[in-house]
């Protein structure tokens, strides 16, 4: 490792082409996100294709605007990281070839991200964090309960068996026509909602594990919705779908908070980090607060701009690894599909979302 260290780190998996400098001392020098959610809007949801298309017409302006930010040229970057996996195929080509081109040309070591562990590790540099930490994430993609030992080492507790929470917000919002991204109009709109006026199951409160299932939620929604000839009362189903999905992600992470607690080698300081999308609804986060605290557990929150998708959190990654000196191989091919957690066991059912 040189004196200063500065890492430069490409996001692109799903519809946010992202770049960014960081240092060794998590200090960050330039964090540029170009969003397409205005794009996607039209459709309700992410086009793999146009995603694809707009990251390639992006990615250069990014780059070029993240070094002018940060006051630096590529002569004084030590090191290239990039999402290698999981996300949209598209754009997760785009990004490596890019910060494979870059280290190559310019001599540089390589890293290949998994986008998970930017989102696992954000902690780290927002907040110096030690390991180790429960970590719930929940996003439009992922929603996992994980426990992250150290750099490398992360025992999956439970993931979704169907949907991402988030993805439950964008559907729910659709089909009571409040648009997207779903999540933010589903916590307006239930404001003035009452949670408890139409009865949605809360999924799998039976099963004593860590894995979520969401997709049953919109179905639910959906027949209630069906049963109404006139007008929906769209505040009460927003809040009703709301306080469903924050009791499932409550009750699973106080299943998960004992299994941490549980383990060997804890000390007596335990901390809960909440990363992703869902994170910025304040209801959810002051249920899981409230949790945190009846179990003893510390809960830290990155700001919202570090806890969404964003390259600042692949750069420290890839500064965590160039630190011990663990560099990628540019014949890395680039993975949709890619667990932090190599031995978890499926969760039980149908499907899975790693
Ligand atoms: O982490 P994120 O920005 O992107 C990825 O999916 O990786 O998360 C986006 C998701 C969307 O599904 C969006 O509806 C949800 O986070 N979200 C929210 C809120 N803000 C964003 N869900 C509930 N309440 C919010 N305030
Ligand atoms: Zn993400």
């Amino acid at each position: 490792m040189t004196k200063q260290s500065i890492i430069l780190g490409i996001e692109s998996s799903c519809d946010e082409t992202c770049c960014a400098i960081i240092n060794q001392n998590g200090d960050i020098l330039a964090n540029i996100i170009a969003s397409q959610a205005s794009i996607h809007a039209p459709n309700g949801g992410v086009v793999p294709e146009v995603a694809a298309r707009e990251h390639l017409s992006a990615m250069r302006p990014v780059i070029t605007e993240a070094l002018k930010q940060s006051g630096l040229t590529l002569e004084k970057i030590n090191g290239i990281a990039a999402t290698g996996g999981p996300g949209l195929i598209g754009g997760v080509l785009i990004g490596t070839m890019t910060a494979k081109a870059l280290a190559f040309a310019r001599n540089l070591p390589y890293y290949a991200i998994n986008h998970l562990e930017g989102h696992a590790l954000t902690a780290r540099f927002t907040h110096k964090l030690e390991f180790p930490y429960l970590l719930l994430l929940v996003s439009g993609g992922h929603t996992q309960l994980l426990s992250i030992n150290s750099l490398g080492k992360y025992e999956r507790y439970g993931t979704t068996l169907d949907d991402a929470a988030g993805e439950a917000f964008d559907k729910g919002a659709k089909l009571l026509g409040l648009g997207y991204p779903g999540g933010p109009a589903i916590e307006k709109c239930a404001k003035t909602g009452n949670p408890e006026s139409i009865k949605l199951p809360t999924p799998r409160q039976q099963y004593r594990d860590c894995h979520f299932s969401f997709s049953g939620i919109k179905t639910a929604l959906a027949n209630s919705v069906s049963k109404y000839s006139g007008p929906i009362p769209t505040a009460d189903f927003a809040a009703s779908l709301q306080a469903t999905i924050s009791s499932s992600l409550i009750n699973r992470s106080e299943i998960a908070m004992e299994r941490f607690a549980s383990s060997a080698a804890r000390n007596n300081k335990m901390t809960f980090v909440v990363a992703g999308g869902v994170a910025a609804n304040k209801e959810i986060r002051k249920n899981l607060k409230s949790l945190a605290e009846s179990k003893n557990f510390n809960m830290v929150l990155p700001p919202s701009e570090f806890c969404t998708d964003n390259a600042a959190m692949i750069a420290w990654v890839g500064m965590e690894y160039h630190m011990i000196g663990k560099k990628t191989e540019f014949d890395f091919a680039p993975k949709p599909r890619w667990p932090l957690d190599q031995k978890a066991s499926p969760p039980p059912g149908r499907g899975v979302r790693l």
